[in-house]
Formats: C-alpha cells, sequence, structure tokens
C-alpha cells in the first residue's frame, strides 16, 4: 500500500521517541512499513477487524458529507453577506420555515441510521457465533498489571503471550480478577472490557500465517485500554498466530512439567518453595496447592520472550533485578520484594530453575 511521507516520518519521530531510555526497557519494535506498523489499525486482517473497518469507512463518509454541507455553505455565506461597512439595520431575519425545519430533522436521522444499520449488523454478527461448537476457546484474565490466558480444552494456562493457531474461529471470554481492565489486539479489531464479575465476548476468526518461516508464528502487539492503576501503560501482551501443526506442538508442550538439569536449577527448585504460593509450576508441588494464585503460572516460562508483561526482555539479569525488586521494572507491582529475603545467590539459583527448567524444546 503506498503511503504518505508525512506518515513514516511521524512513525519514525515516534520510534525514536519510544526508543529513549526509560524504566521500560523493551521499546516498541515499529516498522517502517505503516500497514505492518505493530498497532496499525486500517488493515482488517481478521473478520471482525474488517467488519469494523467497513463500518468506520460509512461513519467516515456520512461526517465528510455532514461536514462540507455545513462548512461549505458558511463559508460560501460569510463571503457572501460580508459587512461592507454601510449597514443600518438588521438583514432580514429568518424564522418558521416548515419545510427547512422537516429536511434539518429528516436528513440527520436518515444519516443516523445510515451508520447505526451496520453497526448493529456486526454487532449481531458477534453475538450469533456464540455458542458454535467450532468456536476455539481461550479465557483471557485481566489481572493488576499482566493477562491470564486459559485454554479450558487444552488443559493450558499462561500468561502475556497469547497462542492462537491461523484461521480459526476465537471465542474470547474476557474477564477481570481485580480491577476494569481493557483487552485489545489493535490489529485483530476492537477492544473490550475485562471487568470483574463480568464475562465479555469477541469473536473473530484469526488471520493466516503472514511470514511462515519466522520462528514462533507471526506476533501482534496487545495492551490494556483502560486505566488500572499504576502499571496501566506496562500492562502489555502478544499475540501470537501460528500455522496449525506449529501451534499444536506448542500446546501439546505447554504444560510439561520442568526438566531441572543443573545443579544450580536443583538449588533453585528448593527455593521455588518460597514461591509456590502465588505461582504455579505444572507438575511441581507448586500445582497441588489449591485455590487461586496471585501470580502468573510460570509452567513455560522459560519459552517466554519477555517478562513483566512484555516489560522487558526474558534474560537471567532482568530475572534477578525482578526477583530482588519487581516494583523497580513495574511501578506498583503485586510480588514482594525479595531483597533481604534470598541471598544474591538464591536468587541466582531460582532464576536460573524458573527460566531455564521451564524452557521446552519445541
Ligand atoms: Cu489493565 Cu490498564
Amino acid at each position: 500500500m503506498k503511503k504518505p511521507a508525512i506518515f513514516s516520518f511521524l512513525l519514525s519521530l515516534s520510534g525514536l521517541a519510544l526508543a529513549s531510555k526509560s524504566f521500560d526497557e523493551k521499546p516498541y519494535t515499529l516498522s517502517t512499513s505503516l500497514s505492518d506498523a505493530p498497532m496499525y489499525t486500517l488493515v482488517g486482517i481478521t473478520d471482525w477487524g474488517a467488519d469494523i473497518l467497513r463500518v468506520y469507512g460509512i461513519t467516515t463518509l456520512v461526517l465528510v458529507f455532514v461536514f462540507l454541507t455545513v462548512a461549505l455553505p458558511t463559508l460560501y455565506a460569510l463571503w457572501r453577506f460580508r459587512a461592507k461597512g454601510n449597514e443600518t439595520e438588521l438583514p432580514k431575519q429568518f424564522t418558521g420555515n416548515h419545510v427547512m425545519e422537516l429536511i434539518w430533522t429528516i436528513l440527520p436521522v436518515m444519516l443516523l441510521f445510515i451508520i447505526a444499520i451496520p453497526t448493529w449488523e456486526v454487532i449481531f454478527k458477534q453475538s450469533n457465533r456464540a455458542g458454535d461448537p467450532n468456536n476455539f476457546q481461550v479465557k483471557v484474565i485481566g489481572h493488576q498489571w499482566w493477562w491470564e490466558f486459559q485454554y479450558p480444552d487444552l488443559g493450558i494456562t499462561t500468561a502475556n503471550e497469547l497462542h492462537l493457531p491461523e484461521n480459526t474461529p476465537i471465542d474470547f471470554t474476557i474477564t477481570s480478577d481485580d480491577v476494569i481492565h481493557s483487552f485489545y489486539v489493535p490489529r485483530f479489531g476492537g477492544k473490550i472490557d475485562a471487568i470483574p464479575g463480568v464475562t465479555n465476548h469477541i469473536y473473530l476468526t484469526t488471520p493466516k500465517v503472514m511470514v511462515p518461516h519466522k520462528l514462533g508464528g507471526d506476533f501482534y502487539q496487545g495492551h490494556c485500554l483502560e486505566l488500572c492503576g499504576q502499571s496501566h501503560a506496562l500492562m502489555r501482551f502478544e499475540a501470537f498466530v501460528h500455522t496449525k501443526q506449529e501451534f499444536d506442538v506448542w500446546a501439546k508442550n505447554a504444560m510439561n512439567p520442568p526438566q531441572v538439569l543443573s545443579a544450580q536449577e536443583k538449588r533453585g527448585e528448593a527455593v521455588f518453595s518460597q514461591c509456590q504460593a502465588c505461582h504455579t509450576i505444572a507438575g511441581t508441588d507448586s500445582a497441588k496447592i489449591p485455590g487461586k494464585k496471585m501470580g502468573p503460572d510460570l509452567t513455560n516460562f522459560g519459552n517466554r520472550r519477555y517478562l513483566g508483561a512484555t516489560t522487558r526482555e526474558n534474560t537471567l539479569d532482568n530475572m534477578h533485578l525482578w526477583i530482588k525488586n519487581s516494583s523497580q521494572i513495574k511501578p506498583g507491582s503485586r510480588m514482594t520484594s525479595f531483597e533481604g529475603i534470598l541471598s544474591d545467590q538464591q536468587i541466582e539459583d531460582v532464576a536460573s530453575y524458573v527460566r531455564i527448567s521451564t524452557a521446552k524444546k519445541l
């Protein structure tokens, strides 16, 4: 798609601004091609995104029509009836014209219907997909400040990385564990609130994998879009769209228990007993503790690209910083600071256990 040069220029400026140093170590990767930009909404790559875009298109045409029918006569009248300096009285007043009154009542009502009908159509199309047995179920739970993703049919629980098979109808069931968040993958279409005690749905068909050779599937940035507290700006996730085979490999391995190989990982495994009230790693004692846990499931943590809901790269150094004092990376983080509770050695051990033992060979 041909794009105006000014857009590329603005995009590169915003890229520079975002790449500047902050507590957020991971700058957004901004593609030089506008239509590939991570939060670009003007290409409907899912059916839902295309529907929304169509309604936007109709709305924009109506708005342009309204603007022109108001602005052009106004400009003409300003020029045609401008004061020439010799006026002695008010111009002839215009009131009580029933034909004009009818026109400017009926016309806006018609314009509203032109917008409303396709909008209703999209809303009904969404709700018609409820309960479709072909839907692939994904449960989305917002937490301050991270995202939990559950695949009830596959028995998978993960966090901050949403893995999806390509070209598949998905039923996202969206809710929250604490305050109101908003689930949004800009390139997929719209957003919807994650509200505690309420279940919202998004139905969409995932796009086809566009770059099949890219390791780990195509990825799309997601973000919380409802101000939800101190680290709202850092409440991000990544959505990965895989080929069906690649997704099956991911799903098959996602809940495999950790492989504890080195002596350091073994020591870390012992330290992890202090973490299991809040975190679960499938196949370990931590999974035997009943009830809901505060922190993300770490079963496949080793395969995640980032930590802290996509705030920093998933490296041992960043893990160390995170365990020591996660609120340095994510202000207001609910995780206890382990500085003074665990020794540096213990932090290193548990970091290597959580990060290395949980990495699945896909
Ligand atoms: Cu969660 Cu903003």
